[in-house]
């Protein structure tokens, strides 16, 4: 057991934590990123302080240059974090109050529990923005290599078999669809997280006549008409941590969509599909195997969706079983949220990168696309429109495939008194059925993949991304 080392803890202690105690409960180590934040709240937090009497203006300025300074110093890496002093907040309070003596004030009616809630909100809130941009920027990467495609046809697949044909930039744009919903979600969490907890202090408020409202309009925390948005209960304020919860889960869903699509590039840039091809820049090497040519960014933003994932299971975990209303658990949510912030961030950017230096095959596109099969389902819709109930066309037109792969022909190479001894009555039209270019026009409502109508949705998009 190492021995008690004071440190600067007093009143109700006779000694600082033991050396072994202060390095577990510490959190400085990945909480000091929250420096811009604490130094807002605690600017915003002196002036309403001064506005209620509690400190006098030149005290409040005093304060307020003191934080600045500090801010300047932790900018420009000469400040010296103390990890006896735990945490984030602590570290600027007691570096400010070392040289501004009113620092001493700055503490009433305020806890480091709603400052730490406070902190979050604010730091989350702009990261929320900065993603939000990103996915944006992926979303018009999407497009635009739709755009630069925008008349190549690829087969679409079911359970990775060979289905129905599709332009390529109907498949991208299922996922700008993904992502669009991704935004919306993340604009949802971004409204919750908006909301300011200073004033809750430790669990139950103050008896101090806070203004509340002036420190939330001092904050941004307001809503489209400039009102303040207060939280409603100081013990929820101080224990809630759904705002970080939601912003986990919809990064989560984030990662899985991108999982997603990484799958589909690496499918795409390997030797048996080679419709897509990376620029060098953007793959890697083996280092025993001269002739390989890997797609690691796109694996990696598969691998990493896991840890995304993990993250919201740790953050659900950590919250299960606490009781109101903050718990010393609560100071692992952090890491959790960084991690996910940093991951979802960086991956989706470095894919919008790696899109943009992504080029298609396109005559290994048309050939797959040629595969005459995936049109059968269009030779059933034909015997549909002639009258015959699906169930039955579907039935017939099964035969007439086991019929080509019986005599080892493709099912458009098929004559017509060969369709014929499947059923009597297919017309001389039918094997027209097997032009791609008719079939992609034949698909023409909303949301179908015809060039018309996925020229619509890329326009629509432009415009809306841009
Ligand atoms: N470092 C702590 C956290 O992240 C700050 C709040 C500490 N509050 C307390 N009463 N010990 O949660």
């Amino acid at each position: 057991m190492k021995n008690h080392k004071p440190v600067s803890r007093s009143g109700r202690f006779a000694s600082g934590p033991a050396e072994d105690v202060a390095q577990f409960t510490e959190s400085i180590s990945f909480d000091r990123r929250l420096w811009r934040q604490d130094i807002a709240g605690s600017k915003a937090h002196a002036k309403m302080l001064s506005a209620i009497g509690v400190l006098t203006n030149e005290e409040a300025e005093a304060i307020a240059r003191g934080l600045d300074e500090i801010g300047q110093e932790i900018a420009g890496g000469q400040f010296e974090w103390k990890p006896e002093l735990e945490d984030v907040h602590m570290n600027i309070e007691a570096e400010l109050t070392r040289r501004v003596p009113a620092g001493a004030k700055l503490h009433t009616s305020r806890s480091r529990n709603d400052q730490v809630a406070l902190d979050m909100r604010l730091w989350l809130r702009d990261e929320i923005d900065l993603l939000a941009g990103e996915l944006k920027d992926l979303q018009r990467a999407l497009v635009e290599l739709g755009q630069a495609n925008s008349a190549v046809i690829i087969p679409g697949y079911t359970h990775l078999q060979r289905a129905q044909p599709v332009f390529f930039a109907h498949h991208l744009l299922a996922y700008v669809e993904m992502f669009e919903r991704d935004a919306s979600r993340l604009a949802d969490c971004r409204r919750r997280t908006n909301i300011c907890p200073l004033g809750s202090g430790a669990i139950a408020g103050s008896t101090l006549p806070l203004k509340r409202e002036l420190v939330a309009r001092e904050l941004g925390f307001t809503d489209e008409k400039g009102r303040p948005l207060l939280t409603q209960n100081s013990m929820d304020a101080v224990s809630d941590r759904d705002f970080m919860v939601e912003f986990c889960s919809v990064a989560a869903l984030m990662a899985v969509h991108i999982s997603r699509l990484a799958e589909d590039v690496i499918l795409w840039a390997s030797e048996e599909f080679s419709f897509i091809k990376i620029a060098d820049a953007y793959t890697t090497g083996s280092s025993l195997m001269p002739q390989k040519k890997n797609p690691d960014i796109a694996e990696l933003a598969r691998g990493k969706s896991g840890r995304v994932v993990g993250n919201l299971m740790s953050l659900l975990t950590l919250l299960k079983g606490l009781p109101m209303t903050y718990n010393r658990d609560l100071q692992e949510d952090k890491e959790r949220v960084f991690d996910t912030a940093d991951t979802v961030r960086m991956t989706v950017r470095i894919l919008a990168a790696m899109l943009r230096h992504t080029s298609v095959n396109g005559s290994r596109c048309r050939t797959a696309a040629a595969d005459p099969q995936l049109l059968a389902t269009d030779l059933a819709d034909y015997l549909v429109l002639k009258g015959m109930p699906f169930r039955q066309a579907h039935h017939v037109v099964g035969e007439v495939v086991a019929l080509a792969e019986r005599k080892g022909k493709p099912l458009n190479k098929l004559t017509l008194t060969e369709l014929r001894s499947a059923y009597p009555r297919f017309g001389r039209d039918a094997l027209s059925t097997f032009d791609l270019k008719k079939a992609m026009e034949r698909r023409t409502m909303i949301g179908a993949p015809s060039s018309s109508e996925v020229s619509r949705q890329l326009r629509l998009w432009k415009k809306q991304l841009d």
